[in-house]
């Protein structure tokens, strides 16, 4: 850290030192305790508990009151921060409670981690304080803008940090490294990693050294005085030697109500911190202000780039219900790919190669019909065939993909020729490719097979089936079953995929909706939708009816029938009712 810098003149805002209230100190507490409580050690042997950014010591002194209620008698405490005279009030206060077993160390934290060499080296002028069993923190919160490029740059160094620098982050590492395998980490920080494309480094590493057991995001609620919205983590340290828990992540949410109908028969508490104590969900009244709680577990999606999805407990349960009753996932039957794009759609996507000039309209074997997001719908019949073509530049050649030998299309080179000067503007295509080529062609011998399509965004599953006569456009998906897959679970991935009960799915699983309640369906949600077993009679059956529709122009009402048919089957064919 910049050393340079006078601890004195910072301000709060600089050192990120806006101190904990009790109330949220005890908050934190309380979790790791109810936490060593469950693990049923014996009170006597001793915990080594450190605040690696003490400030005057709210958190200690809280985890000392409640481990002595708890009748954990034996608590060393450890606090380390670079503040001096908070280092002071904190030694003031810890003493008055008669704090035995106490360091208290001035220092900047950060400087004691020794992370070049992989290890948990805390040492404070010759003296190596070993690893600990619970931390509990609420580091400083420094944006990379506050903190200098410098101090940014050099901290993103040595913790390996990506994107935007902030000091919790790298607290948070610091602070995994001074905790025991298996030891308990309680740290409170913004809650903006749950959320936000930035927070995928946090929500990784969090991740990959925790077992998760609960997240609270405190939101709007003003229990810290901080402009940063705080959440509260709290993690056991992975271990090799502890067998691996699955219990779920707790998740518990709470904000602040502004809308008034709710209010009337809310429940009233004394303040909000004996409201987070109550684990219910529902609206409820502190004082003149009304706050609503969501508690449930959070579903963790493979991707880091994804923020944690928080469901009710009931969610959740129907959510494990369907992934155990689930035969396959789609990424397990087929490929989810996106459509062609061109770059360049005026030139190579028309509805009227009709009308132009006979010795500009390309020959009738470059075009191929196109689907697009716009003529997509739930179930579009065989043959509807989009009016939309494209003339597609690329082939299949003993089985690979080539460019077309434009010197056989005379037609389609002039008419390619005329636009010369937009396509070879593409300075990413002509780099490595010829000027008239489409930008991404997808794999032609794959387009021509049978596929299921669908649009990236819609407000309901717009699924529908393509025998491998037409191609789709860039704002639509396709997906091609996997070699030696039956034909036949295409039409039971697209039965499935367009019910209401896998929208459920989709809705609580990723919960990505987007304004006026559209979706998205992007590969990866798609390819983790579940799949029940192919054999049982009724997913033969749904096979059977999504081929009535897909081969037939049925009549609404037919075609409702059908589709109710096939929302029951699905239920049934999981045996998990919706
Ligand atoms: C958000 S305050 C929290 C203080 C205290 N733990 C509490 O909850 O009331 C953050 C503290 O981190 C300290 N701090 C900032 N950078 C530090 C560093 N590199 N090493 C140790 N302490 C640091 C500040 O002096 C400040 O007291």
């Amino acid at each position: 850290m910049d050393t340079t810098l006078n601890d004195t003149l910072r301000t709060r805002k600089e050192t990120g030192s806006h101190f904990t209230s009790t109330g949220l100190a005890d908050v934190v507490a309380k979790r790791l305790i109810n936490e060593l409580n469950k693990l049923e050690i014996d009170n006597q042997n001793k915990l080594r508990v450190l605040d690696p950014a003490c400030g005057d010591g709210e958190l200690l002194l809280s985890f000392k009151r409640l481990a002595e209620l708890n009748s954990f008698n034996n608590v060393d405490l450890v606090g380390v921060d670079e503040n001096q005279q908070a280092v002071e009030r904190a030694v003031t206060r810890l003493e008055e409670v008669k704090a035995e077993n106490l360091d208290l160390i001035p220092n900047d934290f950060l400087e004691m981690i020794n992370i070049e060499e992989n290890i948990s080296l805390f040492e404070n002028e010759s003296k190596k304080i070993d690893p600990v069993d619970v931390i509990i923190a609420n580091p400083p919160y420094v944006r990379t803008q506050v903190l200098g490029s410098e101090v940014a740059q050099s901290l993103a160094k040595k913790f390996n940090l990506k994107g935007k620098v902030d000091l919790y982050q790298a607290f948070i590492i610091a602070m995994t490294m001074q905790l025991k395998p298996g030891g308990l980490l309680g740290v409170i920080t913004s809650n903006r990693y749950l959320t936000t494309k930035g927070g995928e480094s946090l929500r990784k590493f969090f991740r990959e050294n925790y077992e998760i057991i609960e997240v609270m995001d405190l939101g709007d609620t003003k229990l810290f005085e901080a402009a940063v919205l705080p959440s509260i983590f709290i993690g056991r340290k992975k271990s090799n030697k502890v067998i691996e828990n699955n219990s779920p992540a707790n998740f518990y949410k709470i904000y602040e109500e502004k809308k008034s109908e709710l209010i009337d028969e809310a429940v009233g508490f004394d303040s909000v911190f004996e409201l987070l104590e109550n684990l219910e969900s529902g609206t409820f009244k502190v004082e003149e202000k009304f706050y609503s709680t969501l508690i449930g577990k959070l579903i963790f999606p493979e991707s880091h780039k994804e923020p944690w999805v928080m469901a009710s407990d009931e969610e959740y349960k129907w959510i494990e219900e369907v992934n155990q009753a689930s035969y396959a996932r789609f990424e397990d039957i087929g490929d989810i790919r996106v459509g062609i794009k061109t770059t360049a759609d005026n030139v190579f996507i028309s509805e009227s190669w009709d009308e132009l000039d006979t010795e500009l309209k390309p020959e009738s074997e470059l075009l191929v019909p196109l689907h697009s997001a716009d003529n997509a719908s739930r179930w579009l019949p065989i043959e509807k065939k989009p009016k939309r073509e494209i003339l597609y530049t690329h082939t299949m050649v003993d089985g690979k993909k080539e460019v077309i030998d434009f010197t056989q299309y005379e037609r389609g080179f002039n008419y390619l020729s005329s636009h010369r000067e937009q396509l070879e503007g593409r300075k990413y295509v002509t780099k490595s490719r010829n000027w008239y080529e489409i930008w991404v062609t997808q794999n032609p011998g794959l387009l021509k097979l049978p596929k299921l399509i669908f649009p990236d965004i819609s407000t309901e599953p717009k699924f529908f089936y393509d025998d491998g006569s037409c191609f789709v456009d860039g704002n639509c998906y396709w997906i091609s079953l996997k070699d030696g897959v039956d034909n036949d679970l295409l039409y039971l991935l697209l039965g499935i995929a367009n019910t209401a009960y896998l929208t459920k799915y989709h809705d609580i699983a990723f919960q990505n909706k987007l304004y006026a309640g559209r979706r998205r369906y992007m590969t990866q949600y798609v390819n983790k939708y579940p799949v029940p077993n192919p054999d049982t009679v009724y997913a033969k059956d749904i096979i059977k009816q999504v081929k009535s529709l897909v081969f037939n122009e049925l009549t609404v009402e037919e075609k409702s029938k059908i589709e109710k048919e096939i929302e029951e089957l699905t239920e049934k064919a999981f045996g998990v009712k919706k």
